[in-house]
This record gives C-alpha cells, structure tokens and sequence, in this order.
C-alpha cells in the first residue's frame, strides 16, 4: 500500500504521476492517498476503539448518524438548542451543553445548519486536539462554501454530506451489492483516521478525498446531485467508470 509523504495526500494540478503517487497516472484519479494509508498522530481517538464523540444537534442527522455510532459501542454525548435530553435518551448517551459535550468528546459531529454554526462553535468554546465532522451543506448556496467559514481549532473532516439522512440510517447502507462510499477531506491524518472507523461503523467505505481544501467541492457535489434527485433525475447515472 503506497503511503504519501508527509503534507502530500492530496493532488494539485501539475504534479506527476510519481509525485501523486497516483498508480494510473490520471488526472481523474487525483488522490495520492488510499484507503488504510492514514499516518497516524497522536489523536487520542484514532485507535480504532471505543470513542467519546458529541453531537452538536437533536435533528435528523444526529438521530441518524448518533443511533449507529451508539449501536457501534462508542460513548455520546448530545447538545442542541431544545432538548438534548430526549436525543441523549434514545441514543443510550448523555446530555452537555455545547461547552460540556465540546469538553467531553474526542470527536464532534457537527450536525447544524450552517447559518448556525459560528454561533455554535462560539458557545462550545476550545476544540483543540479534537476531531470536528463537518457534514453540512448550505442550501442556500451562498457561493462561500460553509467549510471555508469554520473557525475552529479542532481538525475539520468533511464528510457524511453526499447522502440523504435516511441512507444514514439505513444497516447497512448498500445499493445493488455495493457499499456506499463516503468521501472525506481533511489535513489530519489522525483525525482522517478517526472519521474513517466512524465510517465503517455505519456500514459504508471511507474514501481518501484529499485536504480540506477541496472540502468545497463535496459541498457544490451535493448541491448539484441534490438538485438532480429532486429534478427527478438518476443522479448516480452520469457517473460512469472511467473506461
Ligand atoms: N437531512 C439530510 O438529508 C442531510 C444530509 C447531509 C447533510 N445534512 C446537513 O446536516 C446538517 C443537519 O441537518 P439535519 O437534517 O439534521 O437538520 P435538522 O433535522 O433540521 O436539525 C438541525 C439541528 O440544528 C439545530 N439548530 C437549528 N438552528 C440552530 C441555531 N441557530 N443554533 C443552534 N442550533 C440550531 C436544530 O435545533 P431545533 O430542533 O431547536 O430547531 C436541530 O437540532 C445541516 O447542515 C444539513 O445541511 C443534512
């Protein structure tokens, strides 16, 4: 299994195939990383084990995404603006405020509107050494993609955008035999590490989809397939294999 250099797990334009570490040398492959070549840092999480993840929301998303993490084995805690209590009582996990459950977890999935998310992050207070999950999308397209808004100093993945709350909730999440693939961007391989067990806890394979600052394009990804779905079209039919 090939394993980037270090700062190196993502493609930029111009580098060589030898450089990208990319076995067909083609720009449509643009990762220099593979699946399982994670480094990893001193996350304290990133061990595969049981983790302690808080929750920033009580909607769809944290239902869904909490319920398998929960059926994983790891240890939650849920804040949000009404009732975490309820949430935290089906999930089998506790109840913080923002502050709390940002004190207690290794990892945070952020589950709110973007809109909301400065606000958040301002009540949660230091993330430091923490994995933020990023898995939001703005629908109203404000042309600056929600990644590039997070201030935050935790490491920020992106993932779990692509797919509709209710493909989150499904055991596991396979269409015609295959497992879904959920891309995820970040910069730390720790942290990288850590989204990818929470991945295979939900059933579905990580995929290496470099830093994050290519964080907005699984942000305009979503926009464009969703507004297909919902023109009715088969959004996963123009996307072919390459050949
Ligand atoms: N639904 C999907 O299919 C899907 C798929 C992929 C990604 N996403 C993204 O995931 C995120 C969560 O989506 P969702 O479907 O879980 O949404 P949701 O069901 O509407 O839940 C949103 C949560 O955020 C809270 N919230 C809303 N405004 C807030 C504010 N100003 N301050 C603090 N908390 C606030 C809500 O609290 P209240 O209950 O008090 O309103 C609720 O707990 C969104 O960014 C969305 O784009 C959604």
């Amino acid at each position: 299994m090939p394993t980037p250099p270090p700062g190196s797990t993502c493609w930029r334009p111009g580098r060589t195939r030898a450089a990208s570490g990319n076995p067909r040398g083609s720009p449509w492959l643009p990762f220099g990383s593979f699946p399982g070549s994670y480094r990893r840092s001193g996350t304290s999480q990133a061990q595969g084990g049981r983790m302690r993840i808080g929750i920033f929301g009580t909607g769809g998303m944290a239902d869904a995404l909490g319920t398998q993490w929960a059926r994983a084995g790891h240890e939650l805690m849920v804040s949000g603006r009404s009732d975490p209590a309820a949430l935290a009582a089906r999930l089998g996990a506790s109840a913080g405020t923002w502050r709390e459950t940002a004190a207690f977890a290794d990892v945070v999935l952020l589950a709110v509107p973007a809109a909301a998310i400065g606000e958040v992050l301002a009540e949660a207070g230091p993330l430091a050494g923490k994995v933020l999950v990023d898995c939001t999308n703005d629908p109203d397209l404000t042309g600056t993609p929600v990644a590039s808004r997070i201030t935050t100093d935790a490491h920020v993945v992106k993932a779990f955008n692509l797919a509709h709350v209710d493909v989150w909730r499904m055991t596991p999440p396979v269409f015609d035999g295959r497992p879904l693939s959920v891309p995820l961007c970040g910069d730390d391989p720790g942290a990288l590490d850590a989204v990818s067990t929470l991945v295979r806890d939900v059933g579905a394979k990580p995929v290496p989809a470099g830093g994050l600052d290519r964080a907005a394009l699984l942000e305009a990804t979503a926009a464009f397939v969703i507004g297909l779905w919902f023109a009715g079209e088969d959004a996963q039919a123009i996307l072919t294999p390459v050949g």
